[in-house]
């Protein structure tokens, strides 16, 4: 049966996609999105939102207008935020503001009005470094990197050998690293917490790096494909920290939408947290090499900084097995074919590359070792 779904930062990068997936089976779609300047660049008509999904332009934090925005409404889907793990190790009051204040608004105001579901996006920021493997086999949940960065990159085991990164399950303790992990977690625990106390579900699903046509090019804090692209349009080589072997999972924005779905719809997934990603890892280096292949610009190889980034992680991986088994997620884009499409979407925008602003902020901070 159709539903009417609120997308709190809906008209962000994943809101227009999970919006469109809604809105395409028959579901009536509310969004509530401040249209932040880093993302939509001052613009008041966010660029590719469906026209079928209805805009409420107002702020999370704003006890008024999220009591407007849940009139009519049987779920949440909770997006708003400020996404950035470098920039929120200085701009600290803005994330927890908005990620933590925004939630605690949100969920004051469902006390008086109650959905079904709350479906909130956490992310895999929040296991800090992901599951490890010694070479005698042992799982290492609370791997520790050299606590002033710098060489060697990777954290090692308790005799100071290299260890092997390993997929991380839901169960893996969280070790919060940056503010922005911080307040995702905080963001996932007042979901979970609270909506059974009031007669709603909680869900929580645990992001990878998401990736596709329509991330904000010109946002330097976030979204490492969208990132590297505006470099490699503008002829710039993109700037990778550390060495460039960091094991991630690229998962392209259509398979998030596709899970977010899956959260919203089944009965099984009430209270449950999810890791979502494309269940194939790669090193930052091998996208940026593929990414400038698929954009026709082979020749720009990446810079690497040899520097790390104050809240990074070094390996995170995600085991996807509980999405795949409880709630049928399964991710359908193909790596290769996801980049073409990105490079041609690219192709059609202008890109500013603000990385070397984004860069100077972390650097003049001592952010960058
Ligand atoms: N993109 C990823 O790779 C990724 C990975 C893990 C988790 N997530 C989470 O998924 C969610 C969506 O991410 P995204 O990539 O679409 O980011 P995005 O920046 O494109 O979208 C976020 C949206 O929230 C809006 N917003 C910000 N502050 C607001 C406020 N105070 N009130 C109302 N709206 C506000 C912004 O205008 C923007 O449209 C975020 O919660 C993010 O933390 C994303």
């Amino acid at each position: 049966m159709a539903e009417t779904i609120l997308i709190t930062g809906g008209a962000g990068f994943i809101g227009r996609y999970v919006s469109r997936a809604l809105l395409d089976r028959g579901d009536r779609v509310i969004i509530l999105d401040s249209l932040i300047e880093q993302v939509h660049g001052g613009k008041a008509e966010p660029d590719g939102l469906d026209p079928r999904a209805e805009l409420i332009v107002g702020d999370v934090r704003e006890d008024t207008v999220v009591r407007a925005a849940l009139k009519g409404v049987d779920k949440v889907v909770h997006l708003a935020a400020e996404v950035g793990v470098g920039q929120s190790m200085y701009a600290i009051d803005r994330y927890v503001s908005v990620n933590d204040l925004g939630t605690a608004v949100l969920f004051q105001e469902l006390i008086a009005k109650p959905v079904k579901r709350v479906v909130v996006a956490s992310s895999m920021s929040i296991y800090g470094e992901g599951l490890y493997r010694t070479t005698d086999g042992e799982l290492v949940e609370d791997a520790i990197r050299q606590p002033n960065g710098g060489a060697p990159w990777d954290p090692p085991d308790r005799q100071g050998r290299p260890m092997i990164p390993v997929p991380t399950p839901e169960w893996k303790r969280p070790t919060l690293a940056s503010v922005y992990a911080i307040t995702k977690h905080v963001q996932e625990r007042l979901t979970l917490t609270l909506a059974p106390y009031y007669g709603m579900e909680g869900v929580a699903l645990r992001l990878w790096n998401a990736y596709g046509p329509g991330q904000a090019l010109s946002n330097p804090y976030t979204g490492v494909l969208a990132i590297f692209a505006s470099r490699i349009q503008n002829g710039n080589r993109p700037i990778i920290f550390e060495d460039g072997k960091q094991r991630r999972d690229f998962v392209h924005v259509e398979d998030v939408a596709q899970a977010f779905l899956l959260a919203l719809d089944r009965p099984q997934a009430a209270g449950q947290v999810y890791n979502i990603g494309s269940g194939v890892d790669r090193t930052v280096q091998e996208v940026a090499d593929l990414l400038a292949a698929a954009m026709g610009r082979p020749d720009i190889t990446p810079e690497i900084a040899g520097k790390a980034r104050a809240g990074d992680i070094r390996h995170n991986i995600p085991d996807i097995t509980k999405a795949r088994t409880e709630l049928g997620y399964e991710p359908r884009k193909d790596f290769a074919e996801g980049l073409r499409e990105l490079a041609e979407w690219v192709a059609q925008q202008q890109a500013q590359d603000r990385v070397s602003e984004a860069r100077r902020e972390l650097e003049a901070r001592g952010l960058v070792a």
